[in-house]
């Protein structure tokens, strides 16, 4: 089994720079399949096992993905050689459910199997399937598979009970060919979404995003191949930057975007971490104590889930007693538990502590944390249990004073991509060993 073995205990310092977005290019990919003609993204992070995935199983169903000399990402689906997204796709990630809309538009009938990726809560995927249904989709579930047939797909009004991302996704994919109009309310308006829409758009779509979370779709008779390019991920600049800050570093992440991480950014700054906005990307630096502070992650714009592990990570570092209450997935905090085996003061709570109360108010799942700091971390042996968590295990080890060996290290990989390179540029003594 391959680790990360890690020695600790240096400031990261130099420049680092992120990839393009993970949560977007598998989209992006899925997307393309609605035309037979090819599509090409800039700046598309091939390294990273969720692309790999992704590309995998669209390449079951019939599509080629080449990457040119200089890095960019060609697509093509000239026609669906299969309608069946195969098995052993189950439980890996979340993009098979987004592919019934494509296959469904081109073929008439969808076999997909369940969705996996990180296991942070249930996440059921009824809004998806409640919606493909309104809109014309035959739906079964029948063992691991989604069994879905149609004789059109007609755009409909659909209120999403959450503004779910991989919901708003899909019925915006679904809705780019089908018959008529859809009403997305209460929809998802992260910056990927918006991205998904300006792709759809070159492809020929006609799309509205219009305001109070509702987004308009015609449906069109075709769309055709477009360029696109893949924007910075948000993610992966905010983990840099917590990890930056948390061990009293100074890092520029070339690439970070100010106007998708403005509610970061301010939250950086209320606890006393600084930035500079750069032409090219943004530098961030400690400058003296960390404050603690109380924050609830939230869907856009609010601060993102994704963000939240590094954020806990920054503030086991912070002076007193921090509250993270996490309001999209009930089950987030499962990385906790082993960063108090590396010395971290972390209490979990069922209850909503520090703002309004949630849809998990009732549930008995821990959902909020209260950290106390500083704390002083040290080296151990840790497994991975998902991607967020993976990279918060390696900048806690590359804070902790002596050695620490990562095991699980699939999950890092398949959302940041080159993690070592571009830990070993700041400084950190990382290599992978066989264990
Ligand atoms: N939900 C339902 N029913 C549904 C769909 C969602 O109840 O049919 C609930 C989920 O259980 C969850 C909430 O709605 O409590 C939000 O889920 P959402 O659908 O927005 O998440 P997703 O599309 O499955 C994407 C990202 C996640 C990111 C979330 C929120 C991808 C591949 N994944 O997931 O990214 O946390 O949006 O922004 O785009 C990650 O990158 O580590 C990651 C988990």
């Amino acid at each position: 089994m391959e680790a990360f073995r890690i020695t600790g205990g240096k400031p990261l310092h130099g420049k680092v720079r992120v990839s393009g977005t993970k949560n977007l290019i598998s989209k992006l990919m899925v997307a393309s399949t609605l035309s037979e003609s090819e599509s090409v993204f800039t700046n598309a992070p091939f390294h990273l096992g969720e692309t790999e995935i992704t590309h995998e199983i669209i390449h079951s169903l019939g599509a080629t993905v080449k990457e040119s000399e200089d890095g960019t990402m060609l697509v093509h689906t000239p026609k669906f050689s299969t309608s069946k997204v195969p098995e052993h796709f189950a439980m890996l990630n979340r993009i098979p459910i987004l592919l019934i809309g494509p296959l469904l538009h081109r073929t008439g009938k969808a076999d997909v199997p369940l969705p996996g990726g990180d296991k942070i809560g249930a996440r059921p995927v009824d809004f998806h399937i409640e919606a493909l249904k309104k809109m014309g989709a035959h739906v079964e579930l029948k063992g691991h598979f989604y069994h879905c047939v149609t004789d059109g797909l007609r755009g409909q009004h659909i209120v999403l009970p959450f503004p779910s991302v991989g919901a708003t996704e899909n019925i915006i994919i679904t809705a780019a060919l089908a018959s008529g109009t859809t009403i997305i309310e209460n929809a998802a308006v992260e910056p990927e979404i918006t991205e998904l829409v300006k792709y759809l758009q070159k492809m020929g779509a006609i799309i509205e995003l219009d305001t109070n979370r509702r987004i308009v779709i015609e449906g069109v008779s075709a769309l055709h191949g477009a360029e696109h390019h893949v924007i910075p991920d948000r993610i992966e600049a905010a983990s840099f930057a917590c990890a930056a800050v948390a061990s009293k570093g100074d890092v520029f992440i070339e690439e970070a975007d100010q106007s998708a991480m403005l509610t970061f950014l301010n939250t950086m700054r209320r606890a006393g971490a600084d930035f500079d906005i750069l032409d090219g990307g943004i530098r961030f630096y400690y400058k003296g104590k960390l404050h603690a502070a109380a924050i609830e992650t939230d869907v856009h714009p609010g601060f993102m889930t994704d963000w939240q592990q590094p954020w806990v990570l920054m503030m086991t570092q912070a002076e007193g007693l921090s509250v993270v209450h996490e309001t999209v997935y009930e089950n987030r905090f499962g990385y906790v538990k082993e960063l108090q085996k590396m010395g971290a003061h972390i209490e979990l709570y069922n209850s909503c502590l520090g703002g309004s109360e949630c849809r998990f108010s009732t549930l008995a799942n821990p959902h909020s944390a209260v950290i106390f700091g500083p704390s002083k971390l040290k080296g151990a042996n840790i497994e991975i249990p998902d991607l967020r968590a993976g990279f918060v295990y390696l900048i806690a080890a590359a804070l902790a004073q002596g050695e620490s060996t990562i095991t699980g290290i699939h999950h890092v990989l398949r959302g940041y991509e080159h993690i070592e390179q571009k830990l070993r540029g700041l400084g950190v003594e990382i290599e992978r060993i066989e264990v």
